[in-house]
């Protein structure tokens, strides 16, 4: 058994991004033990990590963070040097159904945790480090001009960004009110593998493959900007090393898209896979009723954390969207698992309206 240099508690790890920084830290720092505490709701999927499950530094525990004494039973059990925190209710249509489950998870949740670390790590605070996770929705919806930047006045308008606002705000406050050393850092849309077929590119895949309708909200010309999900990992490293305490990083891939533009780029790849004459899966396109509320534009400026800490994102595009329709197809099983069940009924809710 190695020894271990740092004991680091992930939340969330289970989840779509919170694998790949598993996976990221558990490859790269052997030396390492990772703790990934997850609740395994339906985003949560221990499938996700089964390659590296069985490394030595790699432990699960499955904890709920809103409940207080399995938080205090994990800090009893472990010395936690570093907690990095990513579990949340994490898709905006869900929290417009269920406003309440969102307040519960990413509110209380981020608020319990971070006071069981406070309460825990009183005697030896200035060795921690407490690394909250969040959005560029805080920032809210731009016009066709500019970018949202560190210090730009948060504004959130679904009730999944409120509750992230909210938790963002916690985090800040127990920087200030307890000298808790937090460093926060708000990314833009991720894509790639692992990523939960609710979401905008692996829904569209998913019913691309299966001949299904293409639902998209409105007019199709919101923009996103889209950033491949090992890129964060890999942010969420250098920041979680580098970053200076009670500091934000803003993550994103300069990289702006219109979702219809998106859904057509996946059609013709996938045209090209599976062997369809082209624009037969544009035909699938169905223009829906409008997610309410639904911000027009999120472009991010990541320019502090290209001068600062010298990261920029490693991959282009349309070559990132190719990786992940290959992922999809060749992990059909996956796909079947996590579409299964729950997923049937969330269908049928969200799309049976629209
Ligand atoms: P996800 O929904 O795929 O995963 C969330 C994980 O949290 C799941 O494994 C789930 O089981 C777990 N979880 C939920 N409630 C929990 C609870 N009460 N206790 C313990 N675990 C719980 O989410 P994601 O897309 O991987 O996002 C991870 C984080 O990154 C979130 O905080 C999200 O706000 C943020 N983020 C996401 C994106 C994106 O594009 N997906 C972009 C920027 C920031
Ligand atoms: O910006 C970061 C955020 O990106 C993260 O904080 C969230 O956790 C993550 O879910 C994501 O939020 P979005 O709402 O931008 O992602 P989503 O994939 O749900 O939608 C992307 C765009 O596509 C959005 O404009 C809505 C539209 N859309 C989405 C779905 C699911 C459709 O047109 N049709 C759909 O069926």
């Amino acid at each position: 058994m190695p020894d271990f240099t740092k004991t680091i508690l992930i939340t969330g790890g289970a989840g779509f991004i919170g694998s790949h920084v598993v996976r990221l830290f558990i490859r790269k720092y052997p030396h390492y033990r990772i703790v990934n505490l997850d609740a395994l709701t339906y985003a949560g999927n221990l499938e996700n990590l089964k390659d590296v499950e069985q490394e030595p530094g790699y432990h699960f525990e499955k904890a709920d963070i809103t409940n207080e004494e399995e938080l205090n039973s994990l800090f009893a059990r472990y010395t936690f040097d570093a907690i990095i925190h990513l579990a949340a209710e994490s898709h905006v249509d869900r929290s417009i159904m269920d406003p309440l489950a969102f307040v519960k998870t990413n509110v209380l949740g981020t608020a319990n945790l971070l006071n069981v670390a406070r309460k825990h790590w009183k005697n030896d605070m200035n060795k921690k480090r407490f690394y909250h996770v969040s959005t560029d929705e805080v920032y809210g919806s731009l016009g066709e001009e500019g970018f949202f930047t560190e210090s730009t006045p948060y504004d959130p308008r679904s009730p999944y960004s409120a509750s992230k606002a909210s938790s963002d705000h916690f985090v800040m406050a127990y920087y200030h009110t307890y000298h808790m050393p937090v460093v926060m850092s708000n990314c833009s849309n991720n894509y790639g593998s692992h990523h939960f077929p609710e979401k905008l590119i692996p829904l569209m895949i998913n019913n691309i493959k299966n001949g299904r309708p293409l639902p998209v909200y409105g007019k199709g010309e919101n923009v996103r900007d889209w950033l491949w999900v090992e890129d964060h990992a890999r942010a969420i490293d250098v920041i979680f090393h580098e970053g200076k305490n009670g500091e934000k990083y803003n993550v994103g891939g300069f990289n702006e898209w219109k979702n219809i533009d998106i859904v057509h780029l996946l059609c013709d790849i996938m045209d090209k896979k599976l062997g369809r004459e082209k624009g037969e899966s544009a035909r699938l396109i169905h223009y829906v009723t409008d997610r309410p509320g639904h911000d027009l534009r999120y472009a991010i400026d990541a320019t502090k954390l290209n001068k600062e800490l010298g990261w920029k994102p490693s991959l282009q595009f349309e070559e990132g969207l190719e990786k992940t329709v290959d992922w999809y197809l060749g992990n059909q099983e996956w796909v079947n698992h996590v579409t299964s069940g729950d997923y049937q009924h969330y269908y049928q809710d969200q799309y049976a309206i629209r």
